[in-house]
């Protein structure tokens, strides 16, 4: 009994390392972030659903090591791309990672939580989040909000790759089901689902903010 609360003690405090990395504890979470495999995939993939135009303007929530942040930047190279993350130590480590770019004017990074949105001189083109809307507050208040910074027309995608204990490709499925119900009662619209046979899967939700949507 005192073996499994310890147990889930240890797992409770490595996933909120996941959730707002801080500490040496929190460097670490970074860097398995920054290196793993499935990881670097996962992001690289979802960007490459985005279809990230060369003027484009992309706001990521949740950037963490700041790997979708660098593919972005390759991408958008007239655009430019905006992150924000509520871990310091994630905003030093991204901010290291895309230095040139942030210098080069390309890249802003902020150290905000997404229930405090930045404002933006104009509407953006596109917004992403991987592995992220699992630790917001009030999840589809915060997709409505996202929708306002985001232009008639404009592209978002979230995507999930569950990483608890036995997670498998019904959790992905149930993931994915939950982020389009989410993203529908925002009222965005036009949601689908693809999927990247990881293990577990990935699911990544894209959707749009309709034309005639209200300013
Ligand atoms: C599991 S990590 C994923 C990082 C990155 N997207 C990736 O896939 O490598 C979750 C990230 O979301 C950030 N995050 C969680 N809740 C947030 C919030 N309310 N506002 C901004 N960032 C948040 C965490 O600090 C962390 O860097």
């Amino acid at each position: 009994m005192r073996l499994k609360s310890l147990k889930q003690r240890v797992i409770s405090r490595v996933v909120r390392q996941f959730g707002r990395p801080h500490g040496v504890a929190g460097r670490l979470a970074g860097f398995v972030m920054a290196h793993r495999t499935s990881n670097r995939q996962r992001n690289l993939w979802v960007v490459s659903l985005l279809d990230v135009q060369p003027t484009d303007r992309v706001l990521e929530i949740g950037f963490g090591p700041g790997l979708a942040i660098a593919e972005l930047a390759r991408r958008a190279t007239r655009g430019r791309i905006y992150g924000i993350d509520h871990s310091e130590v994630m905003v030093h480590r991204a901010s290291r990672c895309n230095a040139a770019a942030i210098r080069a004017h390309r890249v802003e990074l902020l150290h905000t939580s997404v229930d405090r949105l930045p404002s933006f001189d104009k509407p953006l083109d596109a917004i992403v989040a991987v592995n992220s809307i699992g630790f917001w507050p009030n999840p589809t208040q915060r997709l409505n909000e996202l929708r306002r910074v985001l232009r008639p027309g404009g592209r978002i995608a979230l995507a999930s790759q569950p990483r608890c204990a036995g997670a498998a490709a019904d959790t992905t499925a149930s993931a994915a089901r939950e982020l389009q119900d989410r993203l529908t009662q925002a009222g965005f619209t036009r949601a689908r689902v693809e999927t990247l046979p990881l293990d577990p899967p990935v699911a990544c939700v894209l959707a749009i903010n309709p034309a005639d949507a209200e300013p």
